[in-house]
């Protein structure tokens, strides 16, 4: 009889532990490198990201230039703006040495007017009811999937949010906007305006528990300075950092730096 070959090494009667094999996931490079250092290699692929901060902070820059990245990488991505003319956006952009017209031209990056959207779908009064939010949704769903968008970005829920008159609203449409994309596996990055207090991610507070992901942006005062800073404070499906660091909005994009430690700093 054949003797079976020894499968088993170790003490006898003792089971041998399973090999890990290290899991990997599917993650969506920023495009930013510093971020994706901390990130351990970018957003898990699907993630939604809320990218919360004071005004000035740099949130529209930095999730365009997540867009742009995108687009370069061939995953076609859309910018929904709530406040700022696409037009004023692009010709703020044209400073970025990482910004292409031509990522427009071939529909690489789609830029849409979300005010002009609602007006086209007829919503006329200021108070969006639930049926607009439904056709909102079905609205996005439908540009996501026609277009086979992989990265988007909402700036902003807050300015979107004044037209929403229940938290439950908000939540109920996070939810489902955070379902589908993940389902299309489109990362999502979206902007919430803070007031300069701590301890609160959006203006509404409903935002931080459904998202994957927070990205913090805040200005500190440093012996004389006012310095823009950037924290992952959470990252479903990722270890990262927790530490500020510091960030310079500069023409090749956006760089980001260690925070020295000491001296009195004053977050806001
Ligand atoms: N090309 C550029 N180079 C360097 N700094 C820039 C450039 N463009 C904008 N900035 C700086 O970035 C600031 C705002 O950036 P950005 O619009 O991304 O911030 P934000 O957080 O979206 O602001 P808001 O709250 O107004 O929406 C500007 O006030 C300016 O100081
Ligand atoms: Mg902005």
């Amino acid at each position: 009889m054949p003797s079976l070959p020894p499968t088993v090494s170790g003490p006898p009667g003792q089971v041998p532990a399973p090999t890990m094999l290290p899991l990997r996931i599917d993650r969506c490079p920023t495009g930013i490198e510093a971020l994706d250092a901390i990130l351990d290699g970018g957003i898990p692929r699907g993630n939604m990201v809320l990218v919360s901060g004071s005004v000035g902070t740099g949130k529209t820059t930095l999730s365009l230039e997540f867009l742009i990245r995108g687009a370069e990488r061939g995953e076609r991505s859309l910018f929904l703006s709530v406040t700022e003319a696409k037009d004023k956006l692009v010709q703020n952009l044209s400073s970025f040495e990482f910004f292409r017209r031509e990522l427009l031209e071939d529909g690489s990056l789609v830029m849409v007017d979300l005010p002009v959207v609602t007006a086209k779908l007829g919503f006329d009064r200021d108070e969006l009811t639930h049926e607009d939010m439904e056709l909102l949704l079905r609205t996005i769903h439908d540009l996501v999937q026609t277009l086979g968008i992989r990265r988007m970005v909402l700036d902003s829920i807050t300015s979107l949010g004044y037209r929403i008159a229940r938290d439950e609203q908000i939540r109920d449409f996070l939810l489902r906007l955070g379902e589908m994309l993940s389902e299309a596996n489109c990362t999502s990055l979206i902007v919430s305006e803070i007031s300069p207090e701590r301890g609160r991610y959006s203006t509404r507070g409903v935002e931080e528990a459904i998202v994957d992901g927070i990205i913090l942006l805040h200005n500190t005062q440093r012996l004389g300075d006012i310095l823009r800073v950037l924290q992952v404070v959470k990252m479903r499906g990722t270890a990262h950092s927790r530490a500020l660091y510091v960030l310079e909005l500069t023409p090749i994009g956006i760089l980001l730096a260690p925070h020295l430690k000491g001296g009195r700093a004053s977050l806001e």
